[in-house]
């Protein structure tokens, strides 16, 4: 569904003027619309309807408490990455033993802390960290609920810094260690193996690599089973991509059917992570023209955001569609929408061809996943404000940083 819309020569987040939005609060401000993230969630738990799963929204695609809030009001729990993570969620008030922790690299302390919490499961990634958290859950008298994330070692298909399920990269343990790695996490007197667990890469456009990772873990599921070792669930991680251009976007139904009809009969609850696909087309980043600079070789429009509040084109040369908040109807011309920040990378978009006043709006569309969660404070900007859009009333989710708070931990010399 889309909730931005063009409505009398004007771009709307649901029944409110973007316009107006930057008047109230501002810009650079991302804009996120209540209704567009119910209906990516819907879209899941439609085809999930009657199915033993549980939709973990991956926290770190965006972390406001608003956005866990509406999520964890519709039953969903969270996949998290870090302590920090887990606080959110506890603030929001989302249900713990909806909780899956994932990551490579889990603290004593973020364990102790989920273990207090009793989340659902930790998605274990080596063999120290089965032992490390034996030990954590030990000294606490609790048993830790585990799952090992398993390496399918298939190709997803995507940029290759966001696939993570080869060999190459950092993630899960090997395919082929799992059996034996499950077999010495049985001897472990603190741990509970509960399940098995992948994550292959994010922004799939095509869904045969999940069906292809599927079937490699469910030959581990059958001979972990002949091996005495029975699961209660499998976790599938995320990854199910997003139009940011022309791209066709697969529908959740092509993506899950294919996965459901193998999972079928098999008596495992079937838990799935979805970041990007929740929340990055229900949110946009406005932004305001501070300045036009024709020149001879390329046009800049200089925008009040920048590569520290959206940081994908910059780290992955990723394309976001940028679109005039209220649309002239002179010539368009090309221009590089560029930020304000002391690097030649500092750009949001190259060659659009636009037409162009200073001072206008313009949102940055698909903003809502890896945009504010992966914002920074470079050069000394205050991070961008938030807002959510429900109807007609608009709810300010985040306040802007102020220029005190950057420096409010800090201390000069004695
Ligand atoms: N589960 C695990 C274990 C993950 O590592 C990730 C994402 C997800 C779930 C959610 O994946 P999604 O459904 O959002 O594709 N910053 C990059 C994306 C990094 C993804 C990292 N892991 C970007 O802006 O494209």
């Amino acid at each position: 569904m889309n909730a931005f819309t063009l409505k009398n020569g004007q771009l709307y987040a649901e029944s409110v003027a973007l316009s107006d939005i930057a008047a109230r609060f501002g810009t650079p401000c991302y804009v996120y619309s209540r209704t567009a993230l119910e209906a990516a969630l819907d879209e899941y738990l439609q085809e999930l309807m009657g199915v033993d799963a549980l939709v973990c929204f991956a926290v770190k695609a965006n972390g406001n408490l608003a956005i866990l809030d509406v999520f964890s009001r519709l039953g969903a729990g969270f996949d998290i990455v870090s302590g920090g993570e887990l606080k959110r969620v506890l603030a929001a008030d989302g249900d713990p033993k909806k909780v899956v922790f994932s990551g490579v690299g889990k603290s004593r302390e973020e364990m102790k802390l989920a273990l207090e919490h009793n989340i659902f499961c930790f998605n274990v990634e080596s063999a120290p960290e089965l032992e490390r958290l034996n030990e954590v859950a030990g000294v606490l008298g609790k048993k830790a609920p585990i799952s090992l994330r398993v390496n399918p070692n298939v190709d997803p298909k995507t940029h290759p810094y966001i696939s993570t399920g080869l060999k190459k990269n950092k993630f899960g343990v090997a395919y082929d260690d799992a059996l034996s790695l499950y077999q010495h996490a049985v001897t472990l007197p603190n741990l509970e193996i509960t399940g098995i667990d992948c994550h292959i890469g994010s922004q799939l456009l095509d869904p045969s690599p999940f069906a292809e990772a599927l079937d490699k873990i469910l030959i581990l599921v059958d001979q972990l089973a002949s091996n005495g070792i029975q699961l209660r669930h499998i976790d599938l991680g995320g990854g199910l991509g997003i139009r940011y251009k022309d791209e066709q976007e697969p529908t959740v139904k092509s993506y899950l059917q294919p996965l459901l009809t193998k999972l079928k009969g098999r008596g495992l609850k079937i838990i799935l992570e979805p970041g990007r696909r929740l929340v990055g087309n229900a949110g946009v980043l406005l932004t305001k023209i501070e300045y036009l600079k024709p020149g001879e070789a390329k046009n800049f429009a200089i925008v009040d955001a920048a590569m520290n509040d959206l940081a994908r084109p910059a780290l992955y040369d990723a394309w976001h569609e940028i679109v005039p908040v209220q649309p002239r109807h002179d010539a368009p011309r090309t221009w590089e929408i560029v930020g304000p920040i002391c690097e030649t990378g500092d750009f949001i978009g190259h060659d659009r061809s636009l037409a162009l006043k200073a001072g206008d709006l313009l949102a940055v569309l698909s903003a809502g996943a890896y945009g504010m969660t992966m914002s920074s404070n470079y050069n000394s900007r205050p991070r961008a404000a938030e807002v959510m859009v429900d109807g007609s009333i608009v709810h300010l989710i985040r306040h802007r940083e102020t220029e005190e708070a950057l420096y409010a931990l800090e201390s000069r010399l004695p």
